[in-house]
């Protein structure tokens, strides 16, 4: 795909949609920024060669809310001035007569950020109208909004269609996003490894089913792996498991054969609070009163030799309770696996993102990916419209 680098941005508007979907906390303090840091490549880049940018996002869903503070993209307005260096404007509308007013006076060099796309109704909608209004904007549309990449909002969708013949590129974020998640991935090198965890197995179904093709192994942790453990006959007590997946475990194993690795013990809790009484058993004998909450010690162990001899390693989801210690102990001996190998490592959106910042190993992979829903889209092989539509190289 063409990129922002590639077009002449000089005296020109550039309207980029980014995703700062961003984690507020009660005073609207951003206790993530990471989104936002991710984006300042794509928007230095242009106004640094004197153009001017007008950045869109939602934040959260918003449902017929325009106005609530708890929705509002103002908090990023003051963090994106502070990483940049520069005074950032708001618009407090998205399309309306403040937006207008304040296209209007964007000079080149300057960045504007339009207030939540979401309190707006066309834009879940995919509306046509509303995607003109943003469209007329600027000169060129550039799609830096990695996060949002797997949805087929007015922003993503029709804004660019309406911007018939102005350029349309993807920014560097959502350039190294699909470096990653797509070419790396469909040209490893191998042994490749995933390692996949979480709590539901619907919820990596076609994950699972797409990397068994490409990956040479597939290591199962997170509750899901009782799903699995329950397929095979095994003894799950009250561990969280979703009995209408079985059959759906079952067809995986078979599909999977040795490629498809599963936990061989589990560390198990009476109850879901760290004092609780502690045991490690073997898989598929967790005893009544008793719920998996991590994968064991002797499973860390050989996952962990799984990804040391690895040349590319693919994470996504936690391997047990993370937040809760000593039930963090699976994830931690991943997490520290992949750092010390020299593999080109990357780290799926969402609670894989967040443990691996929170373990401090972030800067010793090769990508933590920005998206949550959209890095699973892409690791089922999923075609994105939003990515498609936009200029070739
Ligand atoms: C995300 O956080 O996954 C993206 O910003 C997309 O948000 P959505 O699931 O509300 O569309």
């Amino acid at each position: 795909k063409k990129t922002i680098e590639n077009v002449d941005v000089a005296g020109k508007a550039v309207l980029m949609r980014v995703d700062f979907n961003v984690p507020l906390d009660e005073n609207l303090k951003i206790t993530d920024d990471r989104r936002v840091r991710m984006a300042l490549p794509s928007i230095k880049s242009v106004i640094e060669r004197g153009g001017r940018v007008i950045l869109m996002s939602h934040l959260g869903r918003p449902k017929g809310d325009a106005g609530d503070a708890k929705f509002s993209l103002k908090p990023t307005a003051a963090c994106l001035g502070e990483l940049l260096g520069q005074d950032v404007a708001f618009a407090t509308d998205t399309v309306g007569d403040d937006a207008k007013a304040k296209v209007a006076d964007l000079k080149d060099g300057q960045v504007l950020i339009l207030e939540n796309l979401r309190f707006n109704a066309g834009e879940k909608k995919g509306d046509a109208a509303f995607a003109a209004e943003l469209a007329a904007f600027a000169d060129i549309y550039c799609n830096d909004a990695f996060g949002t990449c797997h949805r087929t909002d007015a922003s993503m969708v029709a804004v660019p269609e309406a911007m018939d013949g102005k350029p349309k590129v993807v920014g560097f974020l959502v350039a190294k996003e699909i470096q990653y998640l797509t070419d790396t991935i469909s040209n490893p090198e191998r042994p490749f490894v995933a390692i996949l965890g979480g709590a539901k197995v619907s919820d990596k179904i076609k994950v699972i089913d797409n990397l068994l093709g490409i990956c040479d192994k597939v290591l199962i942790g997170g509750a899901m792996a009782y799903t699995f453990s329950l397929a095979q006959g095994g003894q799950v007590g009250g561990s969280l498991v979703e009995e209408d997946k079985v059959d759906l475990a079952k067809e995986l194993i078979a599909k999977g054969g040795d490629k498809l690795m599963l936990p061989v013990d589990t560390h198990c809790g009476d109850d879901f609070n760290a004092n609780c009484n502690k045991v490690v058993v073997k898989a598929g004998e967790i005893p009544d009163g008793f719920e998996g909450l991590d994968i064991g010690p002797e499973t860390a162990k050989i996952y962990a030799e799984a990804v040391k001899s690895a040349k590319t390693v693919v994470w996504n989801g936690p391997m047990g309770v993370f937040e809760m210690p000593p039930f963090d102990a699976g994830t931690k001996a991943v997490a520290q696996a992949i750092a010390d190998s020299d593999s080109t490592s990357i780290i799926g959106g969402g609670d894989s993102a967040a443990a691996i910042q929170q373990l401090g190993f972030a800067d010793q992979v090769s990508h933590v990916s920005t998206g949550g829903g959209a890095s699973l889209a892409m690791l089922e092989g999923q075609e994105f419209a939003a990515v498609n539509l936009l200029d070739e190289a």
